[in-house]
């Protein structure tokens, strides 16, 4: 499903308010509420309107427990790192139990980093894989999510929840949740905004393209909802209206 919005600000109050009733309905349901954070720079005002009332008011804190996607391998106070920016906009303000935000670390190596957090995830969902309730991701203007790249073989690991890739041009690694552990969530939310995603949206929901060359294309929930919560900008080329609806 396809909601197309006006603006950045729309997207990103449909996210919190989505974030805010699946917190709800999870604890109602099991007593807890696994959510899995995007890094980027999207989610950003979507964290800040989580951490503000009205919504901060109606999340049961005490019982959500936050993970993450991936994670550039640079030192927690990095204006790069995904931990400090969910911190920084959402985690210092809320009253989350510190033991219940488990950030990907990947120290003393990414390749150790990657083989904790899976043991992370192990303790957590001790009943077998894991299944999020809620995972929120971006897309990269080449069709990355997560820190799955074109083309990287990291693409075919299929027996690991976690790995290490690394991004051509970049000076970090990064350590990455694998496309079956997300295909496994309840629910998983896109957030795309701005033109200049627009002609990757349309390549992702309506193009051809081998998935191994458009990572995005890998997130295809077994049992659970796929939702794309996008601006008009970034929605202004797709063609195919069948999944498209207009909240407003
Ligand atoms: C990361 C990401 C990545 C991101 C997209 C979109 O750590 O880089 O998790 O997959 O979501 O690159 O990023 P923007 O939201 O900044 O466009």
């Amino acid at each position: 499903m396809i909601r197309v919005y006006a603006d950045p600000e729309e997207v990103s109050a449909a996210a919190a308010a989505l974030f805010a009733s699946e917190a709800c309905r999870a604890v109602a349901r099991q007593g807890r509420f696994a959510v899995l954070l995007a890094g980027g720079t999207t989610p950003r005002r979507c964290y800040e309107l989580l951490a503000q009332a009205p919504l901060r008011d109606r999340i049961p804190w005490g019982e959500v427990h936050v993970f993450w996607g991936d994670e550039r391998c640079v030192p927690g106070d990095d204006p790069r790192s995904n931990a400090g920016m969910a911190r920084r906009a959402l985690l210092h303000h809320v009253p989350l139990p510190p033991a219940q935000v488990h950030p990907i670390v990947c120290e003393p190596s990414p390749q150790e980093g990657a083989e904790a957090y899976a043991a992370v995830l192990r303790a957590f969902f001790a009943d077998g894989p894991p299944r999020f309730d809620l995972v929120l991701l971006g897309l990269g203007d080449e069709g990355h999510t997560l820190s799955l790249f074109p083309g990287d073989s990291a693409l075919g690991v299929r027996e690991c929840w976690t790995t290490v890739t690394h991004r051509r041009g970049e000076d970090m690694d990064r350590v990455t949740l694998t496309a079956p552990v997300i295909n496994r969530a309840a629910q998983v939310a896109f957030l795309v905004t701005g033109e200049g995603k627009a002609a990757i949206l349309r390549e992702v929901l309506e193009g051809g393209a081998d998935p191994h060359q458009l990572p995005a294309r890998l997130v295809r929930p077994e049992d659970g909802e796929l939702l794309w919560l996008v601006d008009r900008k970034a929605g202004s080329l797709l063609r195919h209206e069948s999944n498209i609806s207009l909240p407003r």
